[in-house]
């Protein structure tokens, strides 16, 4: 008898050293705030132990802006003044002086002016950097100017992705398709079967990416159909995709799944909340600049710099939010340099809608419908 309680005792302690110690156990207080009707279950959980460093660390490092003045925005233009300026012309010369500063602050500021340029000669294009930069400034510009229902006013500069890095730490590259697993043993895994942190940990496919937030394949898990049909794409594969993605989504933003949703019915749109529409234009906002600015820089980019594909890093929610609801608490530091707002671009009227209505006529796709009840009414009527 005496020696079944020793054990018995003994287990418990081991076990309650292992809950206290492991990964994944959070001591209280455990705060829920309520973000739908009540008794929908619908409440955000969050822990102060951890916001409140979270938060710091994040903003701890965030660069200041020099104020920008009248007068720095005098005088003759970039355009006119350097030789091989072909993206920032029309800033003053100070302005565009006062915006490589910044810009190596956020991107290099340990290799500084030399990570893009060739110090003898500024104006040369040797460095592939310099390049890339020229897209990176387009697509930030893009970004701030044709995306704001997804980046609002606050919209993003080079640190809301890069922090102080050369590249981005939260990247993805496109997943190796002859990737076996760990142990060699079971062979091919079809990209999912292993705890991959893109997808919080889970066994689920982790490169959702590819499919979702690269080419374009529909997001979707419910039927509208008793038995499923051709035109349905909600196969088991599409399924554990569309898992994985969300589980993605939710860990970038550091929500639960009732951030967006109305467990009730994950497909339906008016039980959702209004993050959820943000979400979707944050999807198609990732899609496109995948797709249109990043895609193509892996033909430029050195082969260090290559996935097993040979494709470059790409965006993904992470790449922006690292784990906050707004990136950087939605500290709006594009105000500070009006030329990545793009405001002087044409297209500036014509706004993020047509954008995915482009879309929708290139690719004849249902998702593509320019706003997001529309697109699950129209892929509801697709049925037979
Ligand atoms: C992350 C890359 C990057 C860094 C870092 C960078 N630049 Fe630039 N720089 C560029 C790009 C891209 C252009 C061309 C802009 C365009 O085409 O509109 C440029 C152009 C210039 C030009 C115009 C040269 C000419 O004659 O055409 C000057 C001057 C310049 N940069 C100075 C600097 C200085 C000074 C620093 C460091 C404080 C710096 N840059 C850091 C990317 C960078
Ligand atoms: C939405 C996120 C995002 C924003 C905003 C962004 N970048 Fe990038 N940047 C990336 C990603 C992802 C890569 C990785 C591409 C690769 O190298 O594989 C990258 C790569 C780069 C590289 C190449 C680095 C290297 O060593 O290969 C440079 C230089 C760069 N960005 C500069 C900038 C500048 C300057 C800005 C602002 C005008 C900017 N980026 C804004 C996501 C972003
Ligand atoms: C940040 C917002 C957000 C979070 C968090 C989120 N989702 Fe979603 N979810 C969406 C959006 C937006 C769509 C529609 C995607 C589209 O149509 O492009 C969607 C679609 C879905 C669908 C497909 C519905 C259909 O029509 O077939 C399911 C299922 C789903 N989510 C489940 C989940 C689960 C489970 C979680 C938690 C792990 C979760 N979601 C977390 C925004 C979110
Ligand atoms: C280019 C950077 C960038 C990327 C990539 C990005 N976001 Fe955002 N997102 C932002 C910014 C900036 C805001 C803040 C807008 C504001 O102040 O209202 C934001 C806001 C949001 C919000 C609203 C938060 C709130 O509290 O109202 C949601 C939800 C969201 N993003 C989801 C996503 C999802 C899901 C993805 C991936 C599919 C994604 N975002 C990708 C930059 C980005």
């Amino acid at each position: 008898m005496k020696i079944v309680i020793w054990f018995v005792g003994a287990i418990t302690v081991i076990l309650t050293a292992f809950m206290l110690f492991t990964a994944g156990w959070e001591r209280p207080p455990i705060d829920t705030s309520q973000s739908g009707f009540r008794g929908t279950g619908m409440e955000e959980v969050s822990n102060p132990r951890i916001e409140g460093p979270l938060r710091r660390e994040q903003l701890a490092n965030l660069p200041q802006a020099t104020p920008l003045t009248p007068a720095m925005q005098a005088g003759p233009k970039a355009g006119d003044v350097y030789q091989n300026v072909q993206i920032l012309g029309d800033l003053s010369v100070t302005q565009f002086n006062r915006l490589m500063q910044a810009i190596t602050e956020w991107v290099s500021p340990e290799q500084g002016c030399g990570y893009c340029h060739n110090l003898n000669n500024l104006a040369e294009d040797s460095v592939y950097t310099k390049d890339v930069t020229r897209s990176m400034l387009t697509m930030t510009q893009t970004i701030n100017s044709q995306w704001t229902d997804h980046v609002a006013d606050t919209g993003v500069t080079c640190y809301t992705c890069h922090r102080g890095q050369n590249v981005p730490e939260y990247a993805w590259f496109n997943g190796d398709p002859e990737a076996t697993a760990v142990s060699g043993m079971a062979g091919w895994r079809d990209g999912q079967n292993r705890a991959a942190a893109e997808v919080g940990l889970t066994s689920l496919p982790e490169d959702p990416f590819t499919a979702y937030l690269d080419e374009r394949q529909e997001i979707r898990v419910l039927g509208n159909e008793a038995l499923p049909y051709e035109e349905s794409n909600a196969s088991l594969q599409a399924t554990e995709m569309t898992y994985a993605l969300m589980i993605h989504m939710s860990t970038s933003l550091g929500v639960n799944c009732t951030y967006c949703h109305n467990s009730r019915s994950f497909g339906t749109w008016e039980g959702s909340t209004p993050q959820r529409v943000t979400s979707w234009y944050g999807i198609r906002m990732a899609q496109a600049m995948n797709k249109d600015y990043v895609s193509p820089l892996s033909s430029i980019l050195p082969p260090h710099r290559l996935g097993p594909t040979g494709e470059g890093q790409k965006i993904n929610c992470q790449t922006c939010h690292q784990g906050v609801q707004k990136p950087l608490y939605g500290t709006a530091m594009a105000k500070d340099y009006p030329s990545l707002l793009g405001l002087n671009s044409a297209s500036r009227q014509s706004g993020a809608s047509n954008d995915a209505g482009e879309a929708s006529e290139t690719t004849g796709s249902l998702v593509f419908s320019d706003d997001p009840e529309e697109s699950t009414e129209v892929a509801e009527g697709s049925g037979p």
